[in-house]
């Protein structure tokens, strides 16, 4: 693969988590397999008064301790700057300048904002007034961090402020759902086989699923996620961006541009969810003390930062259609909840039924769909449950499951999703960032549902204890079916999974 361009990659909030946690491994998996450009320096800034050593040495925490570091860690760099004071920016200017001297490096720069997202307008703002947002001869690319926005107005308020300074194409919205390299894999499996496509569609698909559940709870963010909650903080953007893949039209060529454009197509084509009717077609849920595998487990309200009265939903599952010429009709389920059994993401497509069952009368339990299911984590891969008969007398039917897992590739690594999307914008390559159009789309369709959760307190908010799928209102969203209860490897399901 070719190397990215020389750059600089400035990150704001650098001494924060998920510099630490996620973008210090991503650089340090990338330099290991030799993809970061020739020449470049990554350079910390955020408040914190740090040198370049002790942001190394804070680095080294987070990077494996049983590999040499010694060379990546030659390329970290960090310089003091808060994000409203304008004069820090001229220091990051000199120093930016520096750096390209001492180490050969072109102007191109990648601005990663990974600070609280009030500061977002601000920080592009200072990056402006220094010159450093545009030039027409070096690229200059910023990343923002989710969450972008809480609902549509602010949303739209941050795209607006942000393309005062920088151009659609100069931003990079993060869903690291995206770098997942299962959910790309979705866009080969549909189209670069034969076999599916004819069936993706009204005529054959009777129903589709997304669960993206996980087993922790708010893992000391409580301060964070009783503002947010799961609407917010998944369902608007991870899990949309999920049926974004599953339900577009083929792209004419695999291009940013032409794959965001059917993306933004399916949101157009949510059906809109009025506000009277948010409590039939939406289940909020909120995770009650109990007992996992013999260990007392916190409620939600006892969590630390979290309002002992708080209604935000630690779950939540919806029911949707999308009106196009594909889908007219297919109702959509989709579903996220913390302290759930598992931690799975997954799709099931739900194949209709044979129109006349041949075999009930002698051994068929009952009508049974085919499902597809496609595994975004943890046991990626891919299923298909189908029939056959039992060998021996007679015609007993039974299901059996043909399944790929990523994990008999012994030689192909996964990268992580931040790895990949780094890189992707390193190259310039937007394909797997979110453009803002379709930011405010997903904003429009979810908006009714905060407004109703807001305005309407009758709308309850039902309890479902730790380790359990989520109140049972849930369940009865699917009419005449029901949600797959998904283990951790990909070909078992039902409520007692392997523990
Ligand atoms: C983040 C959410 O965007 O995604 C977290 O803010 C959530 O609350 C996380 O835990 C889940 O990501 P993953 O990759 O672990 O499924």
């Amino acid at each position: 693969m070719k190397k990215p361009e020389n750059h600089i990659l400035v990150i704001f909030g650098a001494s924060g988590d998920l510099t630490k946690r996620k973008l210090i491994p991503a650089l340090f998996d990338l330099h290991g397999q030799d993809l970061l450009p020739e020449n470049f320096a990554v350079l910390g800034a955020s408040r914190t008064e740090l040198s370049d050593e002790d942001f190394r040495k804070k680095a080294d925490e987070f990077l494996p301790e049983d590999k040499d570091t010694t060379d990546f860690k030659k390329l970290l760099f960090y310089e003091p700057v808060s994000p409203t004071d304008s004069a820090d920016f001229k220091k990051l200017k000199t120093r930016l300048e520096k750096l390209e001297k001492e180490k050969n490096i072109a102007p191109n720069y990648i601005f990663y904002l990974s600070t609280p997202p009030s500061v977002y307008e601000v920080i592009a703002e200072n990056l402006s007034k220094q010159h450093l947002s545009k030039s027409t001869q070096f690229f200059r690319r910023l990343i923002v961090e989710k969450p972008f926005g809480t609902d549509l107005k602010s949303a739209q308020k941050l795209n607006k402020d942000l393309l005062h300074f920088f151009d659609e194409n100069q931003v990079y919205r993060i869903d690291h759902y995206l770098g997942k390299e299962s959910v790309q894999n979705m866009l080969v499996t549909r189209f670069a086989n034969g076999i599916f496509e004819p069936l993706w569609n009204r005529n054959f698909v009777e129903r589709v699923e997304v669960t993206s559940a996980e087993s922790l709870g708010v893992e000391g963010r409580g301060g964070y996620y009783d503002e947010s909650g799961a609407l917010r903080d998944m369902l608007q953007n991870h899990l949309l961006q999920l049926v974004g893949f599953v339900a577009m039209e083929p792209p004419v060529v695999i291009e940013a541009n032409a794959i965001r454009n059917e993306i933004v197509k399916v949101f157009q084509s949510l059906r809109p969810i009025s506000e009277e009717d948010v409590a039939e077609f939406v289940v909020r849920g909120q995770y009650t003390a109990s007992t996992i595998k013999g260990e007392q487990v916190k409620g939600y309200r006892e969590e630390p930062g979290v309002n002992p009265d708080s209604r935000t939903e630690t779950f939540a599952s919806m029911k949707f259609y999308i009106d196009n010429w594909r889908w007219g009709g297919v109702p959509f389920y989709i579903r996220t909840g913390k302290k759930l059994p598992a931690r799975v993401t997954e799709i099931v497509i739900h194949f209709k039924q044979v129109p006349h069952h041949l075999f009930n009368s002698v051994g068929m339990p009952g009508p049974v769909d085919n499902q597809l299911v496609i595994r975004i984590q943890p046991d990626e891969g891919i299923l298909l449950k189908f029939r056959m008969k039992t060998p021996g007398a007679g015609f007993q039917v039974q299901t059996v499951n043909m399944d790929f897992h990523y994990s008999d590739l012994a030689e192909v690594r996964l990268p992580s999703a931040y790895e990949r999307l780094l890189l992707d914008c390193m190259q310039g390559d937007a394909t797997l960032y979110s453009r803002g159009d379709a930011v405010e789309e997903a904003w429009k369709f979810v908006q009714p549902i905060l407004n109703a959760w807001k305005n309407n307190p009758n709308i309850p908010v039902y309890g479902y204890p730790a380790g359990t799928w989520g109140p049972e209102p849930a369940e009865k969203l699917i009419r005449g079916g029901e949600w797959r209860f998904p283990c951790k490897n990909l070909s078992n399901d039902g409520m007692y999974c392997e523990l």
